[in-house]
């Protein structure tokens, strides 16, 4: 039996990955080492997803779970999946930011989300691929799908990235320490110190002005760093995390109170733009988008940081309409 027939388990829910490179095969491992759902991983390249998911099988008796794992080239077997998302395009090199990776994205992301979606017109549709919240806008362009299916995950692995570099610097457990970045994923993205607290006390208690700048300058350059570490593509591990942590929102239905890049329709004076911003996560998707309240200049960083990602749509676009 080859990894590509192998049965699906009826009553299990289904995610489609679109892409299997670095992170859309470390997040098909860890959303069916985690029992969360069967996947369908899908790529452009003949035998990698049929690899990945052979693999993967190999490991399920060692691993103890029960999911089923298929590799395909062919969207007709990602059919009725319960969420689809795309981690298909490419990463950075040493040297490049996210947003030099738009025309080529964006054309494999509008492809790959109106493929998949063909044939799992229910599915709540979720983007990895750079730059994030302009692919998450092409996305959904290209699916028309009502914008409440549509996030895209970035701010996840913002505030993991914060909050792990705040429990290191305060030699507290991470699971004491809650962040919250929003903004777009990029340079320009705007953690919130304000809104940051280690066991509900506020940041500021612990540290100084002078040091938090540090974290949150860490933070903004965070995907940057594993880029110049790995030297040939960027972070999976913790992206993949993210990612999951998502789906299993979804999954599980846990109205988890989490950053996503959500489409906007006058929520922080923003419209018609996907952007990070504190979501309500379950099972329909973005179930509701939390307005904080911000002071001026958080909102003018919020404003700045969506003006780059509307730049970078309207060059998006442009590559979509040649
Ligand atoms: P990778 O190069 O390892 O994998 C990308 C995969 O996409 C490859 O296997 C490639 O064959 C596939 N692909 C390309 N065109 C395709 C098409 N038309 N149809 C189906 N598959 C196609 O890259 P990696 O490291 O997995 O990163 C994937 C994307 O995720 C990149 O754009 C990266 O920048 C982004 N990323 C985003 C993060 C976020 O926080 N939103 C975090 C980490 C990565
Ligand atoms: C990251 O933040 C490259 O966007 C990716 O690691």
């Amino acid at each position: 039996m080859t990894a590509s027939t192998l049965p699906q388990t009826p009553s299990s829910p289904r995610v489609c990955v679109v892409g299997a490179g670095k992170v859309g095969s470390t997040l098909a491992q860890r959303i069916i080492e985690s029992n969360l759902a069967d996947v369908v991983l899908v790529d452009v390249v003949e035998g990698l997803p049929q690899g990945v998911a052979l693999d993967l099988l190999e490991a399920k008796g060692l691993e103890g779970h029960d999911r089923h794992i298929i590799g395909t080239n062919n969207y007709a077997e990602t059919a009725d999946s319960d969420i689809v998302v795309i981690t298909a395009g490419f990463p950075r090199k040493p040297g490049m930011n996210r947003d030099d990776l738009i025309g080529t994205n964006a054309r494999i992301v509008a492809e790959v989300a109106r493929k998949a979606m063909e044939h799992s017109p229910n599915a709540l549709l979720m983007t990895v691929t750079n730059p994030l919240d302009v692919m998450t806008y092409v996305a959904r362009q290209a699916t028309q799908l009502p914008p409440e299916r549509v996030m895209g995950m970035a701010g996840v692995l913002d505030s993991a990235r914060l909050q792990a570099f705040i429990a290191m610097e305060l030699g507290v457990a991470i699971a004491d320490v809650s962040t919250m970045v929003l903004g777009g994923h990029g340079d320009l993205m705007v953690p919130l110190p304000r809104y940051c607290t280690v066991r509900g006390i506020p940041l500021t208690e612990f540290l100084e002005g002078e040091a938090i700048a540090r974290l949150l300058e860490r933070t903004r350059h965070g995907g940057a760093e594993l880029v110049k570490l790995f030297q040939k593509g960027g972070a999976y591990l913790a992206p993949a995390s993210s990612a999951c942590y998502m789906v299993g929102a979804i999954l599980r239905d846990r109205s988890n109170l989490l950053p996503a890049a959500a489409y906007l329709q006058g929520e922080y004076g923003l419209k018609d733009i996907f952007i990070g911003v504190p979501c309500r996560l379950g099972k329909k998707g973005i179930e509701q988008i939390i307005e904080l309240p911000l002071n001026d200049p958080e909102l003018a960083a919020l404003q700045t940081s969506a003006n780059s990602v509307r730049e970078n749509v309207k060059i998006a676009l442009k590559v979509l309409s040649e």
